[in-house]
């Protein structure tokens, strides 16, 4: 039995040694060491000698076990070592190959103008209100009541504004002035907040108009505030939007919840104020209304207006960006055309 185990070892050394390949080794495995493999055979025979012969032929079985095993993973790393540099070779990569296009998304034009806007306004003092101050369906109390504005408005009409179904007096706010009663409401002056959201009105949808958009509402009431301080933050606004060289001018005009109310016109950039088709033939474009907060409105809320003055106002955030990027339809930021959103 003895000799035949060396023979055995000695066949499988042989083989071993003659592998070419991995595949070879494998072979030389099955051949040998495998559960029907020779050397399981052989080691089955076993139990029919004596318990010395056992000892003895056991142990040298083992041994030779081990010594194959240990030559067959030498040589398998040999192998493997070769023919994965030979893997390498082939699959060589070359780095001078354009890579796949990977389309990527975008901001869109009105979060990125929407962000912009608000961290100039961060830059002058302004912080965002929390969200709870600004809701999109709002109460008409909050919407007109609160702001001043009569009952018999034309804007409270069902054409200028969507009524819901949710509650009585429920509105899709037609503006983010809702925001300046609410944060009123829950704060002590000094106030000094801006407040960007979605505003709906029920328009007939064109180039200039959407039946919703999105304003940035600003608001500042504090001891001593001015008309001077109005026109300080909001033409520096302008300056850092726009651009250090755009005129401006501040014409008076009518909000119920601002007495006195101003709307601000920045040049036009299509025709830089000669007068084109964009801006009527004036040279100006409108850009935001604002004024000093109304006596009534502070009362409201609870504000002594002995004490306390303010200002407020409110841009078309759509519209600054149109008039940035010289975009001619409002209709574009909703469209969802990857043509005009990949340019931004
Ligand atoms: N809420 C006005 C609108 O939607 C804009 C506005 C004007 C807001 C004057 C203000 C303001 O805060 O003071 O047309």
């Amino acid at each position: 039995m003895k000799d035949k185990l060396n023979s055995i070892y000695e066949l499988a050394s042989k083989d071993i040694e003659n592998a070419q390949s991995s595949a070879d080794l494998e072979e030389v495995k099955l051949k040998y060491l495998s559960r029907k493999g020779e050397f399981n055979s052989i080691k089955k025979g076993l139990k029919d000698l004596s318990v010395e012969d056992k000892k003895i032929v056991g142990a040298l079985a083992n041994e030779i076990t081990e010594k194959l095993e240990t030559a067959l993973k030498e040589k398998s790393e040999i192998f493997y070592r070769k023919e994965l540099d030979e893997k390498l070779k082939q699959e060589k990569i070359d780095i001078t190959l354009p890579s796949k296009y990977i389309a990527r998304g975008k901001v869109h034009p009105i979060t990125s103008t929407t962000n912009e806007i608000v961290s100039i306004f961060q830059t002058l003092g302004f912080s965002l209100v929390p969200t709870e101050y600004a809701p999109e369906v709002e109460t008409e109390y909050y919407n007109f009541d609160m702001l001043n504005v009569p009952k018999n408005h034309p804007a409270r009409d069902v054409q200028d504004t969507f009524f819901t179904k949710l509650a009585p007096n429920t509105v899709l706010r037609s503006q983010t002035s809702n925001a300046q009663i609410r944060t009123m409401e829950n704060m002590t002056p000094p106030i000094k907040v801006i407040a960007p959201g979605r505003v709906y009105r029920n328009e007939t949808v064109n180039a200039r108009k959407n039946n919703f958009f999105h304003q940035i509402e600003g608001l500042y009431v504090d001891k001593d505030i001015t008309f001077g301080d109005l026109k300080g933050v909001l033409n520096e606004f302008i300056r850092i939007y726009f651009g250090s060289a755009r005129p401006t001018r501040f014409r008076s005009s009518f909000f119920p919840f601002t007495e006195p109310s101003a709307e601000v016109d920045v040049q036009c950039i299509m025709c830089q104020g000669k007068g084109c088709r964009t801006c009527s033939g004036t040279g100006w474009l409108e850009v935001l209304g604002c004024g000093m907060v109304d006596v009534n409105v502070l009362k409201g809320v609870g504000i002594d207006p002995e004490v306390y003055t303010g200002f407020a106002f409110g841009m078309g955030i759509e519209r600054l960006s149109m008039l940035k990027y010289a975009i001619d339809d409002i209709r574009l930021f909703f469209n969802n055309d990857e043509r005009f959103l990949q340019q931004f």
